[in-house]
């Protein structure tokens, strides 16, 4: 890691596990434990019941506004400045790393604070209050607005799915964080990363799929192991 000039990351939900925001496949907590992702997260489902879909995403864009970055996020604003080329491909749509400070962010799966309409993908002029109980017309073309994530079924915007292959093709050091690595396509950038000859480092409390393919698994919360990770990258 010291001496790479290239570096991935790649987060998921565990990353902003310690700033209060559920994860998806907790057996206990996460959110797919307590709500139906065909209900929630297709398109099929918002056409079904938009307003319960509007709610629901509502009350989540409501709570990841009121979150704070943790110290994970933090220490990869720290790697950032260690590595002259860096990536951060994020699934998570909770907007964290980028308030932390990281630059370089690639969000595959969008991001809960934007919003676009059904039919012309055009997005609203201002931030959209909360609380409606119905979601609202696009201003421009009359469609319905829904939030700009991806969901189940959906493809992955063109654009950083193209950089987060590239960054992964590209990479001496893949660093996978937090994800369960069970969602395709991004499950696949580190073993891509890893086929291309990077080294590829695990932080996840819980062993993953990917586990057994690490270089090196670091159990423990990426709000403790990363931190610790940069002090000890800075004293090498
Ligand atoms: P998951 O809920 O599938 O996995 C979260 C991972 O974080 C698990 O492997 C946990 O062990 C780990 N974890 C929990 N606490 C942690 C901590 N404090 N520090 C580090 N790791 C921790 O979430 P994702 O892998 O992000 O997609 O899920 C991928 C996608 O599936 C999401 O982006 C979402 C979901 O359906 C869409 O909404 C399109």
């Amino acid at each position: 890691m010291r001496d790479a000039e290239w570096v991935m990351v790649l987060t998921g939900a565990g990353v902003s596990r310690e700033s209060g925001i559920p994860t998806f496949r907790d057996a206990q907590e996460g959110l797919w434990a307590d709500f139906d992702p065909q209900k929630l997260a297709t398109v099929e489902g918002y056409l079904a019941d938009p307003a319960l879909v509007w709610s629901w995403y509502d009350m989540r864009r409501l709570k990841v506004g009121q979150a704070q970055p943790n110290p994970g996020h933090y220490a990869l604003v720290a790697l950032e400045k260690e590595v002259p080329h860096f990536f951060l491909v994020t699934q998570n749509i909770d907007g964290l790393h980028r308030r932390a400070g990281s630059q370089n962010v690639v969000e595959l799966h969008g991001n809960i604070a934007r919003h676009k309409c059904f039919d012309g993908g055009h997005a609203p002029q201002q931030e959209l209050p909360y609380g409606l109980t119905e979601p609202p017309q696009c201003q421009q073309c009359g469609s319905m607005i829904r939030p700009d994530v991806v969901w189940f079924g959906e493809a992955l915007p063109t654009r950083e799915l193209r950089v987060a292959f590239a960054a992964a093709e590209k990479c001496e050091v893949a660093l996978v964080v937090g994800t369960s690595a069970l969602v395709q396509p991004a499950a696949a950038l580190p073993l891509i990363a890893k086929e291309r000859g990077a080294m590829l480092i695990e932080v996840n409390p819980d062993e993953t799929d990917l586990t057994e393919f690490s270089d090196i698994y670091l159990p423990g919360k990426s709000g403790d192991v990363l931190p610790q990770l940069i002090d000890t990258l800075k004293v090498l």
